[in-house]
């Protein structure tokens, strides 16, 4: 794996696509195990989660899960702008729905505290959260997702969904903006 170049800035190699598909299927072991008998709704909050949603849902393989998909924005270059815009929102009726939440990466927490939020007011039986990737030491409000793939620093990282203003989501592995490397 080499180092990538965006907007001039250089990445390094930092999650590799097969320990990637490991974390998937432990997973969707712990999720076919707590959803097996529930018909759950997956939630895929675009853009950054449609890679790992696609990976996850299809490693479930759990009968009557559906998947349907939001779309938030708040990040703008490489930080947060505490305001979450929600530029598609959710046409399912959620009542009495196991809704489980796919995120890319929980970061502030501001994007998933109010996606939580929202759903709470549409009477779902329950909401959890899977992320592939949680920033603790970045966590502002809420708590963090029931399920995490990897818990990481708060570093700059992209590909695999993850983007750098709408470019590198199609890397199939993780790169860390290299002056944040440890
Ligand atoms: P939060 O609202 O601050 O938790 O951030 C949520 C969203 O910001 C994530 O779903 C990502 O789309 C984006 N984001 C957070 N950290 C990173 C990163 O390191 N690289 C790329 N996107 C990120
Ligand atoms: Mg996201």
């Amino acid at each position: 794996m080499e180092e990538v170049t965006y907007q001039g800035l250089t990445f390094e190699p930092y999650i590799k696509r097969d320990e990637i598909a490991a974390q998937v299927q432990r997973l969707a072991g712990e999720i076919k195990r707590d959803y097996a008998d529930e018909a759950p709704l997956f939630l895929c909050v675009l853009n950054g989660s449609f890679i790992f949603a696609a990976d996850l849902f299809r490693a479930c393989d759990i009968h009557d899960a559906e998947i349907t998909f939001v779309r938030f924005k708040s990040y703008q270059g490489m930080a947060s702008t505490g305001q979450v815009e929600q530029v598609m929102g959710l046409t399912e009726d959620i009542a009495g729905r196991h809704v489980l939440i796919v995120e890319d990466i929980i970061d502030s927490g501001v994007t998933a505290h109010a996606l939580r939020n929202e759903l709470a007011k549409c009477n779902p039986a329950s909401v959890k959260m899977v992320s592939l990737l949680f920033k603790p030491a970045a966590l502002e409000v809420g708590s963090g997702p029931e399920y995490v793939g990897f818990e990481i620093p708060s570093k700059f990282i992209l590909g695999y969904g993850l983007d750098l203003d709408g470019l590198a989501r199609n890397l199939p592995d993780i790169y860390v903006l290299k002056q944040d490397k440890e």
